[in-house]
């Protein structure tokens, strides 16, 4: 086995690789004054199980362009096979047309991504409507959660909580994190107008009293949901309020926005930023190690 780490994947790729006592190298990637990019594959591949670590965040159409040319590359060196292990997988959100004319995206990826890689592990994939990653690749894939260790972190660090689901979706979610915690959870029910407007209220009464709120989130992006909710928890008596997302995409200050509301922010490691409290290294280790 050979763990490669793609541009955004090195944080993870050497934890992992460490952790499995496995050899591991950085992907060479370079731009053309153009904007062209190649990459070079610095480790001998051939008749090697290759394992490409990405996290697509910031500049995402790069970041996949980049992992499919270097699974391409791969193949052409003689790699046995190439699984991409992508700890933040894009374009999942944009799962039917919802407008005419428009793009179905996630079956766009999905067939890119058969074409060049033999197996695909996603932590926490945005799945709405697609029920399970086979509806979207026909390639073995991993659906890997940091359900648990989110679990274990509130357990560890946030003593008399309330879990919350910002979402319809989130609620299994949620419910979830706050059976193996043994507490109270309730869910927002949240109308989006645009990207940029949505509006939420709580489906159940529920004191909030002195317990600390706790919204649970795969996602945080533009903040609005969350601010929204936070918003609306406020009016109905929380005091103390803390978010823990999977994903900090944070786009649009949305990390500002939310401390200056002061809800504290907890996130995993599967894009790296400031708000990183929980290592995800071990979900990886694991399904590679099967
Ligand atoms: C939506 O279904 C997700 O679970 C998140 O709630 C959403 O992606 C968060 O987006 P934003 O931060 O832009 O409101």
């Amino acid at each position: 086995m050979k763990i490669i780490a793609c541009s955004n994947g090195l944080h993870l790729a050497k934890n992992v690789a460490k952790k499995l006592k496995k050899p591991y190298s950085e992907l060479e990637v370079k731009h053309f004054p153009d904007n062209e990019l190649k990459v070079a594959i610095k480790t001998d591949v051939k008749k090697k199980k290759v394992i490409l670590v990405q996290s697509f965040h910031g500049d995402i159409n790069d970041q996949l362009v980049e992992a499919l040319f270097a699974a391409y590359t791969a193949k052409d060196l003689g790699a046995k096979s190439i699984t991409l292990v992508a700890s933040y997988f894009p374009y999942l959100r944009q799962d039917k047309r919802f407008k005419p004319g428009e793009s179905v995206s996630i079956e766009i990826v999905g067939k890119l991504i058969d074409r060049v890689f033999d197996e695909i592990a996603i932590i926490d994939p945005h799945l709405h409507r697609e029920k399970t990653l086979g509806h979207i690749f026909k390639i073995k894939a991993h659906r890997l959660t940091a359900n648990p260790l989110i679990a274990a972190y509130i357990k560890k660090h946030i003593k008399n909580a309330v879990i919350i689901g910002p979402d319809w979706e989130s609620y299994k979610w949620a419910e979830k994190t706050a059976d193996i915690i043994g507490c109270e959870s309730a869910i927002m029910e949240k109308k989006r107008y645009s990207a940029r407007k949505v509006e939420v209220k709580l489906n159940k009464k529920i004191d909030l009293g002195k317990r600390n709120v706790v919204i649970v989130d795969d996602i945080i992006s533009t903040g609005h949901t969350l601010l929204e909710s936070a918003k609306l928890l406020r009016k109905i008596g929380a005091k103390k309020i803390a978010a823990i997302c999977v994903h900090a995409v944070f786009v649009e200050k949305a990390y500002e926005k939310l401390k200056k509301a002061k809800v504290d922010v907890v996130s995993c490691n599967t894009i790296p930023h400031k708000s990183n409290k929980i290592d995800v290294s071990d979900l990886v280790v694991n399904a590679l190690s099967q």
